[in-house]
Formats: structure tokens, C-alpha cells, sequence
């Protein structure tokens, strides 16, 4: 069979701003680095990625916190804001021995704080099969423990009042405002990642609710949040008695809401 070269960088690039790619001499090296030289898994990322997948779907990795977290479809993309809670937890508990990623998704969290604490007994856990496929891949290198289940149901019970560190990025979209994401969101990750219900704070509630069972005395609930919801996600840590208070970060944009268990 004769060899087939591979599309020139110039080929892909116009082929990816056609479809409507900004930085599409950018993806086109992504793409041909993840081809590895394959002309037939070339053509099929660019039929992909000119069809609307996600970038980091396409080439089957997305860089968080410094590291490549493994992703494939219909696992949540992580996004570089989120980086603002991972620096939050660390930040509040650098000597935390127990630490908990739910609703982990890629396991983008829970890969991260591992990797910068490095004596972490670390449990991920998510309801969907597919993300916790995935997290084993990122999480399971690192050390940790990958589970599947609704919320903390999914915990090993000996964990109960000694996590230091409870990271959430739950879904907190309102239910009527997925329809309104960008195509690369709505169409392409699962909306069991993205649905937070009437107000998109009833996973929060829910994990808020529990939360304070499973830390430790001293220990740390860090949801990450929107400007508008801030504040009845706040209500929802005080009404479990934790001690709440918001992080802000303007840059990237990113809030987090920040519970102590007194
Ligand atoms: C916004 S994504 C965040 C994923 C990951 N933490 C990250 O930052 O990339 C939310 C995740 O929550 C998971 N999830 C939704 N409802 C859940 C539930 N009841 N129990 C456990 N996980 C849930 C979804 O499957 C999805 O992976």
C-alpha cells in the first residue's frame, strides 16, 4: 500500500479556521503531535475538531494545574479556572493527610492535589462510569483511590470525620441554562456534569448538608461557584454550621466558597 504523507501544518490550520477555530495554527500543532505521525488518526481529529469537540477531547488531554490530565468523550473537561480552588485547599491545608475529590470527573482535582501533597490519602469518587474510567487513569498513577456512587456514598465509611481537604466542583448550571453554554459544552459533556438543578445549587446543598459528618475537626469544604449564586451558596455552608467566607479570584474568573468545620 503506497504511504500517504500527512496534510501540511498550513492544511490543517485552514481547514480548522474554516469550521471556526480561533487559534487554529495552535490546535493544528496539538493535533498533529497527538496524530504521532498517523495519517488516518489525523484526518479523523480534524473531522472531529472541525465538528465541534472539544480540543482537549479531540487530542485526548487537557493541562491542569501543570500536569496532563487524560480525558476522553463524555467525561467533564477541566477547566484552568478551577485551578483556584485546588490553590485554596492547598494553601489551607498544606499538611492534610486525608483529602476527598467528589464529583471528580477526569479526577483533574484530586490529581492535583496529590501531586503537591505528597503524603495525601486521596479519594475521588463520581457517579458517572465514564468519569471514574477516567479518574483511575489520572488518580490510581498518583496513589489514589477512585470509587463510584452518589455523593459520599461512594466513600469508604472509615473516612467519616476525617477528611482535611473536601473538594467539589459540582454541576452548579440552573437547569434552564445549559440550553445558553457554548456549543462545545452543551453539546459535547454529559449534562450530568453540568445540571445543578432549578437554581444549579442542589448538588451543593446536598454536599453541604453532608459535609461536616466526614471532616475532620478543623477540616475543609471548597465548592467552586458563580458571582450570582455566591451568596445562597454561602447561606447553604452556614446552615450546616460551617464557618464560611467566599475566595474570589478576578483574573481567571473563579469563586470558591470556603467551609471550616469548627
Ligand atoms: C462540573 S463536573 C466537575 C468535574 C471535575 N471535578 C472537574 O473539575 O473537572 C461535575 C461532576 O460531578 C459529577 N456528578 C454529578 N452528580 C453527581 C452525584 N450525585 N454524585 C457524584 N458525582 C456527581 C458528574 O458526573 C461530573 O463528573
Amino acid at each position: 500500500m503506497p504511504h500517504r504523507s500527512l496534510p501540511s501544518r498550513d492544511t490543517i490550520a485552514a481547514t480548522l479556521r474554516a469550521a471556526g477555530c480561533v487559534f487554529a495554527e495552535d490546535e493544528a500543532d496539538m493535533i498533529l503531535a497527538a496524530a504521532d505521525g498517523d495519517p488516518g488518526a489525523l484526518d479523523g481529529m480534524v473531522a472531529r475538531r472541525a465538528a465541534g469537540l472539544p480540543l482537549e477531547l479531540v487530542v485526548g488531554w487537557a493541562e491542569f494545574g501543570g500536569r496532563r490530565i487524560y480525558v476522553e468523550p463524555g467525561v467533564f473537561v477541566p477547566r484552568r479556572r478551577t485551578e483556584f480552588l485546588v490553590e485554596q485547599a492547598l494553601a489551607l491545608a498544606p499538611d492534610a493527610s486525608v483529602v476527598v475529590d467528589l464529583c471528580c470527573g477526569s479526577g483533574a482535582v484530586g490529581a492535583a492535589l496529590t501531586a503537591a501533597l505528597a503524603v495525601a490519602d486521596l479519594h475521588a469518587a463520581d457517579i458517572d462510569p465514564a468519569a471514574v474510567r477516567c479518574a483511575h487513569r489520572n488518580v490510581a498513577s498518583l496513589g489514589g483511590h477512585v470509587h463510584q456512587g452518589d455523593l459520599f456514598d461512594a466513600l469508604p465509611a472509615r473516612l467519616r470525620g476525617r477528611v482535611d481537604i473536601l473538594a467539589a466542583n459540582v454541576p452548579y448550571v440552573p437547569s434552564d441554562e445549559i440550553a445558553l453554554l457554548p456549543a462545545e459544552a452543551r453539546d459535547h459533556e454529559p449534562r450530568v456534569a453540568l445540571d445543578g438543578g432549578a437554581d444549579g445549587l442542589d448538588i451543593l446543598r446536598r454536599v453541604a448538608a453532608e459535609a461536616p459528618a466526614w471532616l475532620a475537626p478543623g477540616g475543609h469544604l471548597l465548592i467552586e461557584t458563580s458571582p450570582h449564586q455566591a451568596p445562597d451558596a454561602l447561606s447553604a455552608f452556614t446552615e450546616s454550621r460551617l464557618e464560611a467566607r467566599l475566595a474570589v479570584c478576578e483574573e481567571r474568573p473563579a469563586r470558591v466558597v470556603i467551609g471550616r468545620r469548627p
